[in-house]
């Protein structure tokens, strides 16, 4: 039996992993810190909210205070928690900084005072900056970092950080720098459950510039699946990159394949204002955990993204209530009496 402290776990992946874990290996403890921002839903977790392994803690993280009570007994931080939202860091960098740097930082601290066994932080492939398109380049664990946007910068530091948290303290640290997650539970602001939500909503999708930005894309499950593996049989000290099976589509055949699969029509997409800054191209090579850990994708893209289209599809009740802000009664509900 282990203690996990997972935070952000009321998020997309977050709670993906807490679901994937606890069907996985029931008996371990999970203890959920998260400071339920907008990007937090405890619904999520509804159905094992009254598991006794589960325990939800609302808290921030870069409360030192809290966070040192949480960890106590611990043998394993997960920390998803974080500002991701890349959009919302052009508008205000200020809770990228002090959750993303300063929160990484507090966790960080009190994983080494209390001699966690493992500390693994949730990264993206986004700190490495942006490739050309049309070319072959792909990430590398030896890319050099070069983040793009405030959010990515954050993540950086916070990577940074963790590193030397093992170099100068000897904390049992892992990495995962992982490319564009989609699946169950996303948040609709993001660009592949907006586009469906959109289109249930009979509105237009916006696709920012040309749409010809290529992004790698993931099944959460994956991701999910890659975390379990690195906790398993990872080395510590290591970085190891996680990406999908899609070759090179642009963000506008996303889309298209959306609107094919729904069975709606193209003149619902709509080109709008491009994002300062926008990167071109992210492609990641993930061959460094498939020949160490033996982790592959498991998910074919075109089946992942259909089978997701029906999650929203059958979900109607979630992502309505996420747009409409209803969900955060929710919480209030169901935790302030
Ligand atoms: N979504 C992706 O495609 C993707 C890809 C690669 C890496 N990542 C990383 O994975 C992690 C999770 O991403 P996500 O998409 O699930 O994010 P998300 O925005 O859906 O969830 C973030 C969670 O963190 C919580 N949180 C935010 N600030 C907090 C604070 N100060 N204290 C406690 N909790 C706080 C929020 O309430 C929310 O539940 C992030 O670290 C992100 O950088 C995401």
């Amino acid at each position: 039996m282990r203690t996990l402290l997972v935070t952000g776990g009321s998020g997309f992946i977050g709670s993906n992993f807490i679901l994937y874990w606890m069907t996985r290996y029931p008996g371990d403890k999970i203890i959920n810190l998260d400071k339920l921002t907008y990007a937090g839903n405890p619904e999520n977790l509804s159905r094992i909210e009254d598991n006794p392994d589960y325990r939800f803690v609302k808290g921030d993280i870069c409360d030192g205070k809290l966070v040192s009570s949480v960890i106590e007994g611990v043998d394993i931080v997960v920390h998803f928690a974080a500002e991701s939202h890349v959009d919302r860091s052009i508008l205000d960098p200020a809770p990228f900084i002090k959750t993303n740097i300063e929160g990484t930082y507090v966790l960080l601290e009190a994983a080494r005072q209390n001699n966690v066994k493992r500390f693994h932080h949730i990264s993206t492939d986004e700190v490495f900056g942006a490739l050309p398109l049309d070319s072959e380049l792909k990430f590398t664990p030896d890319t050099p970092y070069d983040p793009r946007s405030p959010y990515s910068a954050s993540k950086a530091s916070s990577d940074h950080l963790v590193r030397s948290y093992h170099t100068t303290y000897g904390l049992p640290v892992t990495i995962s720098n992982c490319s564009n997650n989609f699946g169950p539970y996303q948040f609709p602001e993001k660009l592949i459950p907006l586009a469906i939500t959109n289109l249930m909503e009979d509105k237009n999708i916006p696709v920012y510039g040309d749409g010809l930005y290529v992004r790698d894309w993931l099944y959460v499950e994956d991701h999910c699946q890659a975390i379990d593996l690195i906790l398993e049989k990872g080395r510590v000290g290591e970085t190891y990159l996680v990406g999908g099976l899609t070759e090179d589509i642009p963000n506008i055949e996303i889309i298209k394949k959306i609107v094919r699969v729904m069975g709606k029509d193209e003149n619902r997409i709509e080109f709008v204002k491009d994002r300062p800054g926008h990167d071109r191209r992210y492609a990641i090579d993930w061959s460094g955990i498939n020949r160490e850990l033996g982790w592959k994708p498991e998910h074919d893209f075109e089946e992942a993204l259909a089978k997701t289209i029906r999650w929203y599809q059958e979900n109607e009740g979630w992502w309505r209530n996420v747009k409409s802000g209803e969900y955060q009664k929710y919480y209030q509900k169901q935790y302030q009496g």
